[in-house]
């Protein structure tokens, strides 16, 4: 039996704002799976909470947009915010409670320590956003080390590919800072033009929304180049810059390929193939009603483990561009067969 948890989602979500409602909302759950978010949620979300739902007892959709991770001149004040919705949202993709505190309750006055990540926060996003990636890993591993119960911290937490440099910051941080909780990976949730679902989205016009699927196009360009046997970075970056050309008010800030570390490709290896990423493994169709409700099994965990160390060694090209003061991210492994062009 969990605390103010039902066996069925009820309703409507369960809201708490401080780690001790959290602690009496999750005891005795067998396994919790945390989402962190900065809410206004999107099927983006709704993929990471449907993960979780499939693997944990319980699942937590944290909603905190945090301020240590907006720069000066950022849109902290008027970045999305629809509680309500969420709610709905939440508990539609199978959340069981939300955790939406404060400012105060995460930053408490006098509060003064910090995460720091090292050089793979620095480059890419971390460039264009200095301190971004400090003020991530700091709520994160705040978040990772509330949402628990009885001294244990949450089994598992959900992060999208979309954002692949925070994923990379936040798995280099737990295991550098032999943090217990497993950190999963889920593939990028696509509009049918392409465009990665992003809750920043809101700021754009039907027109710019268009307009910014050209981010993805240019992504598969390089893709499709790669699987045509290009393996010459500059050529290969050609064939994205190419499809850019097509929409001058797409301002690039970088088209970059990187390899598992977020280390710049100067070459790649002729007839290498990269490792599978975990959105390329086959697809777990587990039924809800089969799974223990303990949690994954060992093979699921061994699995993880491996597409994990897999996903360390592949190659992914990265961009980031700008589109009427917003900033677009987005990113594609490279594949020697990408999954079938489906003409975006
Ligand atoms: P937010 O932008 O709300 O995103 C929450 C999570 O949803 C992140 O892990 C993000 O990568 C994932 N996500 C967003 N759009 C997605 C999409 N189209 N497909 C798949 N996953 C997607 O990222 C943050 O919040 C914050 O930095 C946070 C980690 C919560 C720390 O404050």
């Amino acid at each position: 039996m969990t605390g103010l948890l039902t066996p069925a989602t009820p309703a409507l979500l369960p809201v708490v704002g401080t780690p001790t409602e959290l602690r009496e909302a999750l005891r005795g759950a067998e396994s919790v799976g945390l989402v962190p978010t900065m809410g206004y949620l999107h099927a983006g979300h709704a993929a990471l909470i449907e993960r979780a739902r499939r693997e944990n007892s319980v699942v937590v959709v944290s909603i905190f947009v945090n301020p240590l991770q907006f720069g000066l001149g950022e849109d902290l004040a008027r970045y999305p915010r629809d509680l309500e919705r969420d709610r709905a949202l939440a508990r539609s993709a199978g959340a069981d409670l939300i955790f939406h505190p404060e400012v105060g309750t995460m930053y408490p006055a006098g509060f003064s320590s910090s995460v720091g990540v090292g050089a793979v926060a620095n480059a890419l996003e971390g460039a264009a956003r200095p301190g971004h990636f400090g003020g991530v890993a700091t709520v994160v591993m705040k978040l990772l080390n509330m949402v628990g119960t009885g001294g244990r911290v949450a089994d598992r937490a959900y992060f999208g590919e979309k954002d692949w440099q925070q994923l990379t910051v936040v798995r280099r941080m737990v295991r550098d800072l032999s943090h217990p909780t497993q950190v999963v990976g889920v593939p990028i949730v696509r509009a049918a033009s392409g465009l990665a679902l992003s809750s920043r989205n809101v700021y754009l016009t039907a027109d710019q929304l268009t307009r910014a699927a050209v981010l993805s196009r240019a992504l598969r360009a390089v893709q499709a180049s790669f699987a045509a046997g290009e393996r010459k970075v500059p050529a290969l970056l050609e064939a994205g810059q190419e499809v850019l050309k097509g929409e001058s008010e797409v301002k690039l800030d970088y088209l970059r390929l990187v390899d598992g570390g977020l280390e710049p490709l100067g070459t790649l290896p002729p007839l290498d193939t990269p490792a599978m990423s975990d959105s390329e493994q086959p697809r777990h169709t587990r039924n809800l009603h089969t799974v223990p409700m303990g949690g994954v099994s060992q093979s699921e965990a061994a699995q993880s483990e491996a597409a994990q160390s897999a996903e360390a060694t592949q190659f992914r090209v990265l961009i980031a561009a700008t589109l009427s003061g917003v900033r677009l991210i987005d990113n594609m492994p490279l594949l020697a067969d990408p999954p079938g062009d489906s003409g975006l």
